[in-house]
């Protein structure tokens, strides 16, 4: 069954009863214009508490409240259309709503200008309010990022929170390593990495290189270290290390996990010990989050893939033990960046969008094209299980989607092909910031979204002033600076690894030369034998 039948099978099985009303009130000779269709439906959707999402073409305003707006969503179309500006308005205003609680969100970017311009916005809002709103704001936000002094701590390694076990958080954290790497891994290679990060899940330990070349090297350190472990498959896997895995994989695998450590904001964003960033005294549980996954100029893309696809997977398994029932909005930019090419991350979306509507999260899935992204049943479904849809200039295949939802006036005699022809002409065509919103259950209205206006300009600050402000007064909260990252790993290091340290100087790993990372590379072929992969 293709796209299109299926989805019509769908309306017809319930979720467009409005429009289906109307449609039938026509035949029956009832003359409803769509103005007035649309009116009914402006009433059914409006409510204390709602939120602004259009314009309509006469001024009306179509405004939602949150039992609907609050619920999974898409918002597509082609690049320039307005998505990101309809994210920022609307996330703006049930921020507002929400300030004092009952509402918690996180915007997962994965290109950098969402979060940029969010940043932006929340420095205005901030330099607008009173201290008592100044403060509220500071302590609500949260900030996953990485600047050139200062990152945000994770702990990739960290399954303390019992969201799933050990095992199954290693084999995850493999797949997307994998998935989001450039380069191949072979079944062995891939033992070593599930291994590894099972090792790392049972003790909270942070990914270390100097801790896993002791750890391979000598076996003695080894058997001290299995001694801690919880899990008898982790050690017996590793107390059979030498008869069950090549020295070449073992080296391969320490070769990896050094290049992966040679990214210094990398390293220091994952690889402050949890048990350190426990006594850090940095928010435990933020209300809104705005986390960044660009990854610019600072590291590969593969890294920052995995880091995000990861962090993806522990906030959505995670989302169901959550300690509040305050709505939690998810909202996901560039979607197909997120879901494309991962089966795993897909499926777990997936699950999300037919699950977690029952412990009040919901997803907001943001994308240039679903189709022209993503295979057809993954589009099926999300289209299936998502409850509005925000549609700006589109394809006509997903132009072809929404037209079953849309009303044409009683005396509009033309044949259902000549309308749809038309349709899928005008959603090509469609000018920025014009869309049609869908509610299902309503008909879909064309309109436009409301003007978002300069941040800088609306507080008489240029856009480098309120982007200071937000990392002066806002960000602080959650980063700390690259010394701190360093020194905790260092200290963590003389305990654990408890030998001399190669000396961790942030401003020197910085340099743009890149001579330090050469002369760590050095060292490393040193170490392990000079050879590299692939070598014989
Ligand atoms: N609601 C709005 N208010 C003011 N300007 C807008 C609005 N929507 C869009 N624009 C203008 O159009 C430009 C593109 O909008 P936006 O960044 O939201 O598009 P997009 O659909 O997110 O594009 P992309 O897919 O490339 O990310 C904005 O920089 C802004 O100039
Ligand atoms: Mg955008």
């Amino acid at each position: 069954m293709n796209l299109v039948n299926w989805f019509l099978r769908a309306n017809e099985e319930g979720m467009r009863e409005a429009a289906l009303a109307y449609e039938r009130s026509r035949a029956s000779g009832a003359t409803l214009s769509v103005r007035d269709a649309h009116q009914q439906a402006m009433k059914a959707l409006a409510g204390a508490s709602a939120i602004l999402v259009g314009l309509l073409e006469r001024g009306d305003e179509l405004r939602v409240r949150l039992d609907t707006f609050d619920r999974h969503n898409v918002i597509l179309g082609a690049t320039g259309s307005g998505k990101t500006r309809a994210i920022i308005d609307r996330f703006l205003q049930r921020a507002a709503l929400g300030l004092r609680g009952g509402f918690e969100c996180e915007l997962f970017d994965p290109k950098t200008e969402t979060f940029v311009e969010l940043k932006k916005h929340m420095a205005a809002w901030w330099l607008a309010s009173d201290d008592a709103t100044r403060e509220e704001i500071a302590r609500a936000v949260h900030v996953i990022d990485w600047t050139r002094d200062r990152i945000t701590p994770t702990a990739p390694y960290d399954n303390s929170d019992g969201a799933m076990t050990d095992a199954y958080a290693a084999e995850l954290h493999t797949r997307v390593t994998i998935e989001a790497s450039d380069v191949t891994y072979s079944d062995s290679l891939r033992q070593v990495l599930f291994m590894w990060s099972f090792l790392l899940n049972d003790l909270r330990y942070p990914p270390n290189f100097n801790f896993a070349l002791r750890f391979f090297r000598e076996p003695a350190y080894r058997t001290q270290v299995l001694a801690r472990v919880k899990s008898p498959d982790v050690r017996q896997y590793f107390s059979a290390l030498e008869h069950i895995t090549a020295k070449q994989t073992q080296d391969a695998f320490l070769r990896r996990l050094w290049s992966e450590q040679a990214f210094p904001e990398y390293r220091y964003a994952t690889s402050v010990p949890p048990a350190q960033l426990d006594k850090l005294g940095l928010p435990k549980r933020p209300r809104w989050i705005l986390a960044n996954f660009g990854t610019t100029n600072t590291q590969p893309q593969s890294l920052g893939h995995a880091r995000f696809r990861w962090h993806v997977i522990r906030r959505l398994l995670a989302a169901p033990r959550r300690a509040t029932d305050a709505h939690l909005s998810l909202i996901f930019e560039e979607v197909p960046k997120l879901l494309g090419g991962s089966p795993e991350v897909t499926q777990i979306v997936e699950t999300a969008l037919a699950t977690l509507r029952s412990v009040n999260v919901s997803l907001t899935l943001c994308a240039q094209s679903l189709s022209g992204t993503l295979p057809g049943p993954v589009v099926e479904n999300i289209l299936l299980n998502t409850h509005t849809w925000s549609i700006f200039q589109t394809r006509p295949d997903e132009a072809e989607l929404l037209y079953p939802h849309v009303l044409h006036e009683p005396t509009d005699h033309r044949t259902d092909g000549e309308r749809r022809r038309e349709f899928e002409r005008i959603m090509q065509s469609l000018p920025q910031q014009h869309f049609y919103f869908l509610a299902k259950g309503h008909p879909a209205f064309l309109c436009r979204t409301p003007n978002v206006a300069d941040p800088a300009t609306n507080v008489g600050r240029s856009a480098e002033e309120l982007l200071e402000i937000f990392d002066r007064y806002i960000a602080p909260r959650s980063m700390i600076s690259m010394e701190v990252a360093a020194r905790l790993i260092a200290e963590w290091e003389g305990e654990v690894v408890g030998q001399q340290q190669i000396a961790e100087n942030p401003a020197r790993a910085r340099s743009a030369s890149g001579s330090e990372v050469s002369a760590g590379l050095d060292q490393l072929r040193r170490i392990l034998g000079g050879k590299r992969e692939g070598e014989s």
